[in-house]
């Protein structure tokens, strides 16, 4: 699916990220399984990441990170008439988390359903959440993205144990009167669907009866190092922009190995783009919420900045954004 943005303005008007207390380095992970700081930090760039507790589940970690969205967007929780939550690990398949976290907020007219996109997911609520403004039956909303795959990794693996995190981020997507999205581009290739797979954790199930994530790592590599880049060229080329025109880049945090690959193979220089993976690993839905809020702490993100967003994950799904960053809240504008 591709299509660039036609009708009103509408944008990002309000961003909070929130990830677990407990951190985790790669010398813990080497007490948990055969690894080693060296090989995680040559193989994947990561240094650390944050795993939940037992009894945090993500509404937990994500309410603060809407929390931080609403307050910057100046934006009442009565107010939001959409919430949509991207992860693979809600707290219960249902009630959905986005349910959950209306209801804890006291959205009383909020529309809530999860997303499941693997870690394309935040891409594809985004996309949703605009499309819904687009049309006109949404006038403001909220998109999480956030998982705490600690809870579905297998946690004798150690291809895939080292690799992920835990993580939310938030955002308010509403009308706004100077930039906002200019495209989308998303896609999915079930065929690939089993390279990256859960397993026991729908109505098909299987003899093993653990439901833990797995992963082919090596076939998701190479999945990945493609769509990162057909991805960005398509919704640029939808959206009559070079990569010249790109001030910052935000690429899912799966590998930095992999967003190395993509700067690469894209020609974006290094200082535009967005690196947070050695802190947080892969935090699926949450990774690239929580890498627009390190732009924003590095000061990339200015009124008029060009931001491209680019997710790949399970199902196998890829997805991208493009959006003129800044504005102010125009939602009472015809
Ligand atoms: N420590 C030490 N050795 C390891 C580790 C580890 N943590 N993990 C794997 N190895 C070993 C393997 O067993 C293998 O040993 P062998 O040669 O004796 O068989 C060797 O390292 C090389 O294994 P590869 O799989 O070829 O290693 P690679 O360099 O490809 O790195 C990795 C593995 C990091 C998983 C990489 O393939 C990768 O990043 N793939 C993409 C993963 C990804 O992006 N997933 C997220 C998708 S998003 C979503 O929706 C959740």
């Amino acid at each position: 699916m591709i299509g660039s943005a036609s009708g009103p303005r509408i944008g990002i008007t309000g961003l909070g990220t929130n990830v677990p207390a407990r951190v985790m380095t790669n010398d813990d992970m080497a007490q948990l399984v055969d690894t080693s700081d060296e090989w995680i930090r040559e193989r994947t760039g990561i240094r650390e990441r944050r795993f939940a507790l037992q009894e945090e589940a993500l509404s937990d970690i994500a309410l603060p990170a809407v929390r931080e969205a609403l307050a910057e967007a100046g934006a009442d929780p009565a107010e939001i008439d959409l919430v949509i939550c991207a992860t693979v690990t809600p707290d219960m398949l249902f009630p959905t988390t986005s349910a959950l976290m209306a209801d804890a907020l006291g959205m009383k007219s909020a529309a809530a359903y999860d997303l499941l996109a693997g870690c394309t997911g935040f891409m594809y609520a985004v996309s949703q959440a605009y499309a819904m403004l687009a049309a006109g039956l949404s006038q403001k909303a909220v998109v999480v993205g956030g998982d705490l795959l600690s809870k579905i990794l297998d946690w004798q693996d150690r291809s895939t144990l080292v690799i992920f995190g835990d993580g939310a981020g938030a955002v308010v997507i509403e009308r706004v009167d100077a930039g906002g999205f200019l495209g989308f581009e998303l896609g999915a290739d079930g065929g690939g669907g089993i390279h990256l797979c859960y397993p026991g954790s729908g109505s098909r199930h299987f003899d093993d009866p653990n439901s833990i994530l797995k992963m082919n790592g090596r076939e998701v590599f190479k999945f990945a190092t493609r769509v990162m880049v057909s991805s960005a060229e398509a919704v640029l080329e939808q959206c009559g922009k070079t990569v010249a025109d790109i001030d910052v880049y935000v690429p899912h945090q799966a590998n930095k190995r992999i967003i190395d690959y993509a700067v690469g193979k894209l020609g974006i220089p290094p200082e535009r783009t967005v690196v947070n993976v050695d802190r947080f690993g892969n935090t699926s839905s949450g990774s690239i919420p929580l890498a627009l809020a390190d732009a924003r702490a590095e000061g990339l993100l200015t009124d008029g900045a060009l931001v491209l967003m680019t997710g790949m994950g399970a199902g196998l799904t890829w997805g991208s954004a493009l959006i003129e960053w800044g504005g102010a809240p125009a939602s009472g504008l015809t």
